[in-house]
């Protein structure tokens, strides 16, 4: 399996113990994020770490900043990507079980890193249902494409 990862200056320090947890799993991590002590803006790690996943280049992707909520608006611009942010991991196992969430989210000043360690195993365990929920990401994919067209 291989995730993207990416984080902004305020989950730099969680990033790297998030992408070190994943690669002690046998993950490879691919780190779309900025360094301790860097500055960067959420939207531009959100649509880098969006587009790796909606081109299918990884299997997922992990998004944090200082909430979850900048990055994971800015992925969800890119056709294809949900991305669902948590801040526990039932919404984390639901978000791929009903939503079948290609990108996880969660914020570094929201939760605690082991927290953040339940979310990230909440949502690779969890497998999507279908059924009616395909029907419904369905209807989401058809917003993303007659909005293509207005
Ligand atoms: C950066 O200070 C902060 O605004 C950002 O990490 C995030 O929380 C935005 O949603």
């Amino acid at each position: 399996m291989k995730l993207a990862i990416g984080n902004d200056h305020a989950a730099a320090e969680m990033k790297i113990e998030i992408q070190q947890y994943l690669e002690e799993k046998g993950i490879d991590v691919v780190d779309f994020g900025c360094a301790p002590k860097e500055k960067c803006d959420y939207p531009v790690i959100g649509e880098a770490v969006g587009k790796a996943v909606a081109a299918r280049q990884v299997d997922g992707g992990i998004l944090m900043c200082g909430t979850g909520i900048g990055i994971s608006l800015a992925a969800n611009k890119i056709a294809g990507v949900r991305a669902a942010v948590c801040s526990e991991p039932t919404s984390a196992r639901l978000s791929r079980q009903h939503n079948n969430a290609n990108i996880i989210a969660f914020g570094a000043r929201i939760v605690g890193i082991e927290t953040a360690k339940e979310i990230v195993d909440a949502w690779l365990n969890a497998q999507f249902e279908g059924g009616r929920h395909q029907r419904r990401i369905d209807l989401i994919h058809q917003i993303e494409e007659r909005q293509k067209h207005e």
